[in-house]
């Protein structure tokens, strides 16, 4: 079955990122059936957040601002693929890309990217691609995707040297064939233990419903406050024994701050 990758572009020009993840499209092409597709972030109109922060405490339909940020959204949930890719600037993504992620911060909250692959792609002149790759990585994470190692490469302002030119190839070669396994891959990742943690410790927060309604809801409405964890998956047992400590921990600490608040005037 044709996947559907879709690439947000980051850059403020077609130029390095633009080479990187064209590589990474044929590639792609090269493995099978795919329909590939780029936002260009930079022709979209999305304001910066204001952070009123009423798309992750009402919901985000109350966002005030009128823009793309609605077909953003739509690209995302509608592909099996996703690429976020960046030029390294001053050691993090782009003004561009953060905004995105900014105006997309509801679904650290309520995630919904399960079952979906993401890599980033990411360029540099000489320093910061790894941290600013890892923090890509880490945000998808908490959207729900199931992440691959980006690619993650030093593109020279000159022109490229024929064993450059052979290096990129070779990385982005592998990288997307790793990419390219996975939407195939019927089995959702078994949770570490740090995310099984997070996840028993941020449900029974919201169980007790002590100040993010819209999370609450969706919570509940996902069945999240009875599974072990957001899909079915196998969870060992020391994992489940430590993310319930974590959840009835969490869970005083609500109870604690519901207390004080009822006690103010
Ligand atoms: C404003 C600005 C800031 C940059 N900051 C960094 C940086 O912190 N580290 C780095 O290695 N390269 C940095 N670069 C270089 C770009 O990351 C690099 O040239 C990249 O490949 C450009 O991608 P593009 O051709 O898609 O724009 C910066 C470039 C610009 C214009």
């Amino acid at each position: 079955m044709t996947k559907k990758v879709v690439a947000f572009m980051g850059s403020y020009r077609k130029g390095s990122t633009l080479k990187i993840v064209e590589r990474f499209e044929s590639e792609l092409r090269a493995l099978g059936e795919v329909e590939f597709k780029y936002f260009w972030l930079k022709d979209l109109h999305m304001k910066p957040c204001r952070g009123c922060g009423l798309c992750i405490s009402k919901g985000e339909e109350f966002c005030p601002l009128k823009d793309d940020r609605d077909q953003i959204y739509a690209g995302l949930m509608e592909a099996d693929g996703v690429i976020l890719a960046t030029p390294v600037y001053s050691l993090q993504v782009t003004a561009l890309m953060k905004n995105m992620v900014d105006r997309l911060a509801f679904i650290f909250h309520r995630p919904r990217c399960f079952g979906k692959t993401f890599i980033p792609i990411v360029t540099q002149g000489v320093y910061g691609m790894e941290k600013v790759a890892l923090y890509l990585d880490e945000a998808a994470r908490l959207w729900g995707f199931r992440t691959c190692t980006g690619v993650a490469l030093t593109i020279p302002w000159d022109k490229l040297l024929p064993e450059e030119e052979e290096q990129i190839d070779g990385a982005v070669k592998r990288k997307a064939a790793d990419f390219f396994m996975q939407p195939h891959n019927p089995l959702l990742p078994v949770p570490s233990l740090k995310e099984v943690m997070m996840f028993h410790g941020v449900r029974s927060f919201h169980m007790a419903n002590v100040g993010l309604p819209a999370d609450h809801d969706y919570y509940m409405q996902q069945g999240w406050f009875t599974s072990d964890y957001f899909y079915p998956v196998k969870i060992c047992w020391y994992k489940k024994l430590i993310g319930s400590w974590v959840g009835r921990k969490s869970r005083q600490q609500a109870q604690k701050i519901q207390q004080a608040r009822d006690l103010l005037p």
